[in-house]
């Protein structure tokens, strides 16, 4: 019999699956109403000190779709807008009528070894689970030197990571940017100073474009906008690419996430170095239901694969990505044509020709392949409407 729950640091996770720290979490009655349904864990909402003034734009969400399902979301929110009390008392309600489920405390303070600390103990007294520091809200914070200000410089990430440790009683996970060069540039940093652990991805800084007939932005507010952090299904590749450098990297626990929406996702994010994973976007476009099929999902996986826990699971992916240098360049894969399926529209032909290669064309009204020159870069694979094209030795 294998089991979802999962030891990190000596916190007991009756799932990998957390609710990121965002608005699914910005209510205790909603976090509430998630533990009832099955999850075993949430981030908070960031929580700042009562004196940073913060107020929201409207509207503050855009989309991109396709085939109407949301495949890019893009937020301008900013933290909690709850007080710290507010915070404390329903920590200690959600702890006591709850005992087994995790609770994470995000925050963020000014540069300021006070204003950090002084939160820090207030939520020393709290039965929090431990500490996620954000270094990384793409929006509005970094104009006020906080947020992605923190997590894009070594210097300062080193500073708030070591005055949090110095009064710290939980655990204390750094949660990163994604918006640099080199994640591991602040990873190492973080770990230096005394981090537990890493959450990764926030949010991508991005911009979703403009209306064509008003030449005003898309996420529209007054007639202007600013760039805004990108989540969900669009993100995915750059949440793994960030988790599999950590990994590879350092041994550090890994809160993973960024687009995850079903349990294969939560798979790849376990095989390629996370701990757990949380959830944003996925919530809150279908809501807290979600988490009975990522669990029977991944508990049917692990049983599939025999493994006992995603203990088995975790890193067993890391160790398949390597340098562009040390791939093998004798492996060489060619189109292998569907006759049946190819309906002769031309599309692989084109695009090979016009991307560099002539290694297809009609022979005899039959699709007919060049070895010869065929570079075996599977382009005329991923175009063909029919799908009549696999590649292979
Ligand atoms: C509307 C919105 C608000 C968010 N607010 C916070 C926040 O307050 N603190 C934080 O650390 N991350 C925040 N995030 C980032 C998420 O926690 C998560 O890192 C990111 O969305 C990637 O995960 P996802 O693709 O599952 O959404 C927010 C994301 C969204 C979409």
């Amino acid at each position: 019999m294998s089991t979802l729950s999962t030891n990190v640091l000596g916190i007991e996770f009756e799932t990998p699956f957390l609710l990121a720290s965002a608005p699914p979490t910005a209510s205790i009655e909603s976090i509430e109403k998630a533990f009832e349904m099955g999850w075993g864990g949430a981030v908070l909402k960031t929580i700042t000190p009562d004196n940073l003034e913060m107020q929201e734009a409207s509207p503050r969400y855009a989309t991109i779709k396709e085939k109407n399902k949301v495949i890019c979301f893009q937020n301008i929110e900013l933290l909690s807008h709850k007080t710290v009390q507010y915070w404390v008392d329903g920590i200690k309600y959600l702890k006591t009528k709850y005992p087994t489920k995790v609770i994470i405390a995000s925050i963020m303070a000014p540069v300021d070894r006070k204003e950090w600390q002084d939160l820090v103990k207030i939520l020393n007294e709290t039965p929090i689970d431990a500490f996620e520091l954000n270094f990384s809200c793409p929006h509005g914070m970094p104009e006020r030197n906080i947020g992605m200000a923190i997590g894009t410089s070594a210097e300062i990430s080193i500073l708030i990571t070591s005055w949090v440790k110095a009064v710290a009683t939980k655990p204390v996970f750094v949660k990163l940017t994604p918006n640099v060069t080199n994640i591991n540039w602040i990873a190492n940093a973080v770990e230096r100073a005394g981090a537990d652990g890493f959450a990764a991805i926030n949010t991508v800084q991005s911009f979703m474009g403009i209306n064509l007939d008003t030449l005003e932005p898309i996420l529209n507010i007054d007639g202007y906008s600013t760039y805004g952090g990108l989540s969900g299904e669009a993100v995915k590749p750059i949440g793994f690419k960030c988790v599999a450098q950590l990994r590879q990297n350092s041994d550090l626990p890994i809160l993973g996430m960024g687009g995850i929406s079903n349990w294969q996702d939560a798979v790849q994010y376990i095989a390629l170095g996370a701990d757990v994973v949380q959830i944003c976007t996925e919530v809150m476009l279908n809501g807290y239901g979600i988490i009975n099929g990522l669990k029977s999902g991944l508990l049917n996986y692990l049983e599939s694969k025999g493994f006992e826990n995603i203990n088995e699971l975790k890193n067993l992916a890391v160790k398949k990505i390597t340098s562009h240098e040390k791939l093998n360049k004798k492996y060489h894969t060619y189109p292998s044509i569907d006759k049946e399926k190819c309906i002769k529209c031309g599309k692989c032909i084109r695009v090979c020709s016009e991307s560099e290669y002539h290694a297809l064309d009609f022979n005899k009204d039959c699709l007919n392949l060049n070895k010869d020159i065929c570079a075996g870069c599977s382009l005329c694979s991923h175009v063909c409407p029919q799908g009549a094209i696999t590649m292979s030795i």
